[in-house]
């Protein structure tokens, strides 16, 4: 409905959808429906006894530092940690090349504002994560689209998409949101050798990189294009930006993130973050900065590995007893994520109206495509980092009677088995 307000909101709000993730989870806010649609990190990993004392700490020894303004570039000890843990996946990083961000969220809203005139032509993967398509398409952005399969980015078509002259490539290298899958190493290669030929910069998302459950961690892109460019010269030549987050290994909740740049651009990113929020909750990075530090961070990620491991185990060993096999899905080997394929004729929306029916819900495939394509309604994504193990294997279960009713309807052979 045009309202008067309608007529005044600006012409980039035309393309701006309310969230198929959002309105979804208001629908499934009744607790008789088990929801595999979020993305939520388990509440009972969030390390609040931690927390609490982490604040006492901040308050009497920085009180009045943790209440005040503060540089936008983020906490110097918090940037200092950042660099130094990031190192170790070869990300040589100085504090000087750190932004803290205010969640990942914000770097992209950020990332947009620095790079993307209306009109530019972004390659991102089919599928890929939704939130990145809501902070670009509000810059006016277009979209050219390269398939993603069980290694990842398919790299073999990239070419011609690049020569198409995207303005930068969005890419989710470790368990992908949504899909699950990690881009091979031998792909990493050849991915940061074609955006230098062609000039295009990557834009590289790792929320989940730390989340490995099994299998060995590979390169980051940005510490591959130093690598193989000899680009020694710590990160002014660099290719390549890197985003990461607390959301996953601490909480959500912080709204605490980071990019990785060269300082010509942190410099820009500052600029405008100032616009933004002027800087991150400077009393949030103080508390994040004491839980982090000698090492209780990294004790912290082992165990939400073990924690999400015996999840992701338990989605998968349902998924092996209750679907039929016409249906396909992801092995992830870490992350929050596995990605379902149905048969050809299924349709994930006539699915989900079943699932939601038999108390189990999951977000429609369509969601993390750019195009409006058929194919991408036989996909849907399903969360197993929130649920505890016997809830996922009761959710799996619900939405296997549903998968089979569908079936059932549209007369595949083994939906009765
Ligand atoms: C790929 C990806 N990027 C960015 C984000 C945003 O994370 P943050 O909580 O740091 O804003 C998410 C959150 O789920 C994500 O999956």
């Amino acid at each position: 409905m045009s309202t008067p307000w309608s007529y005044r909101y600006a012409q980039r709000t035309q393309r701006v959808k309310s969230s198929a993730i959002r309105e979804l989870l208001k629908l499934t806010q009744n607790p008789e429906v088990i929801s595999l649609a979020g993305g939520l990190p388990a509440p009972e990993v969030f390390p609040t006894q931690k927390f609490r004392e982490a604040c006492e700490k901040v308050l009497k020894d920085h009180g009045p530092e943790a209440l005040q303004y503060s540089s936008t570039e983020g906490y110097l000890p918090l940037r200092e940690i950042i660099a130094q843990n990031t190192a170790r996946y070869g990300i040589l990083a100085q504090p000087e090349n750190v932004l803290i961000t205010s969640g990942s969220q914000q770097a992209l809203d950020l990332i947009g504002k620095l790079l993307i005139n209306r009109g530019d032509r972004l390659l991102v993967e089919a599928p890929t994560y939704l939130g990145a398509l809501q902070a670009f398409t509000v810059y006016g952005a277009d979209y050219v689209s390269v398939a993603v399969d069980q290694d990842g980015l398919c790299t073999d078509l990239l070419e011609e998409a690049l020569r198409s002259g995207p303005k930068f490539m969005y890419v989710l290298p470790n368990f992908q949101n949504p899909g699950g899958v990690t881009l091979a190493e031998g792909r990493r290669h050849q991915l940061v050798l074609l955006a230098d030929k062609y000039g295009i910069p990557i834009i590289e998302d790792d929320p989940y990189g730390q989340l490995r459950y099994e299998g060995e961690h590979l390169p980051p892109l940005v510490a591959v294009d130093r690598e193989n460019l000899r680009r020694d010269n710590g990160y002014t030549l660099g290719n390549v930006i890197y985003l990461s987050t607390f959301s996953k290994t601490l909480a959500p909740g912080l709204r605490l993130a980071w990019i990785v740049a060269p300082a010509e651009v942190i410099r820009k990113l500052v600029q405008l973050k100032q616009g933004a929020d002027l800087h991150t909750a400077t009393f949030n990075q103080m508390v994040a900065y004491e839980v982090a530090k000698d090492g209780y961070l990294d004790e912290h990620v082992k165990l939400i590995r073990q924690v999400y491991r015996e999840r992701r185990d338990a989605m998968l060993q349902a998924l092996a007893e209750f679907f039929p096999p016409e249906v396909a899905w992801t092995h992830p080997q870490g992350g929050l994520f596995l990605w379902v394929t149905l048969p050809v004729g299924m349709d994930c929306h006539e699915l989900l109206k079943a699932a939601v029916a038999e108390n189990v819900a999951f977000v429609p495939g369509d969601a993390f495509y750019v195009t409006d394509d058929l194919e991408a309604r036989r996909h849907f994504r399903l969360n197993f980092s929130y649920s505890k193990p016997d809830v996922i294997r009761e959710g799996i279960r619900r939405l296997a009677i549903a998968v089979r009713q569908q079936m059932e309807a549209l007369h595949f052979a083994s939906a009765r088995a």
